[in-house]
């Protein structure tokens, strides 16, 4: 295959694009940059295009740290999305792995690939979410044991599953659970008496948000963050 074919299959750059990235210098075969956009390349040859491997199989995945006020929508006519934060040949044909509520910060997964995110969405797989919330009222204990046993939620008969819970102050605990009801965060901190001032996003599975992402940045998964989700 010629070295601008294989960088336009395995990237989010057209074809034009990828020559230009080429001629420019931003890809390398095997460590050596390479100019030439009819090189031939060979299958077990590795290819970077800004220092990042690309591989044919296409499919993409992304971490990004949500700020507030950004909506995990792919269209919105009267907010910024999640995919405007991406440039846009970044953000083509990507869809997002578990939503946010706009005010919520912190770790949204994007891929293209329908079936992977489908195992972090999907309420059969149960794949744990971890927060950090910030509280209006001391966490009192007798309300985290409520929570991780299980509460009932305002419209909603059927109780939360068990959650684990680790203190981080008064009024600052660490939630993981394995549902994703309609703001199902703040509704749990409502059934106990308590109010969620600040939520943050901070592990998918054993996807951990990048802690030198600043809010708004984003990055490609490695390949052993892609494997993690089973
Ligand atoms: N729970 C909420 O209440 N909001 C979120 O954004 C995520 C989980």
């Amino acid at each position: 295959m010629r070295l601008d074919q294989f960088v336009a299959t395995a990237s989010p750059l057209s074809r034009r694009e990828a020559k230009q990235a080429i001629t420019r210098g931003r890809v390398r075969v095997d460590g050596h940059p390479c100019h030439s956009a009819n090189t031939h390349i060979d299958s077990n040859a590795c290819v970077t295009l800004d220092n990042a491997a690309l591989t044919l199989a296409g499919e993409r995945y992304l971490m990004l740290n949500k700020p507030a006020g950004v909506v995990s929508a792919t269209t919105d006519s009267d907010h910024p999305t999640v995919l405007d934060l991406l440039p846009a040949a970044t953000a083509r044909g990507l869809h997002i792995a578990g939503r946010l509520d706009a005010d919520t910060t912190g770790l949204v997964l994007l891929t293209t690939d329908g079936q992977w995110s489908h195992r972090i969405t999907s309420p059969r797989v149960e794949c744990p979410k971890t927060y950090r919330v910030s509280l209006s009222e001391a966490a009192a204990e007798e309300a985290l044991r409520q929570l991780e046993s299980g509460v009932t939620l305002r419209n909603d008969p059927k109780p939360t599953k068990p959650a684990s819970i680790r203190r981080l102050g008064d009024r600052e605990i660490e939630l993981t659970i394995s549902e994703g009801r309609y703001h199902q965060v703040k509704r749990m901190l409502a059934a106990v008496g308590n109010h969620v001032l600040a939520l943050h996003r901070q592990r998918i599975g054993a996807i951990e948000l990048d802690p030198a992402l600043a809010p708004g940045a984003f990055r490609e998964l490695t390949d052993a963050e892609i494997n993690s989700v089973t």
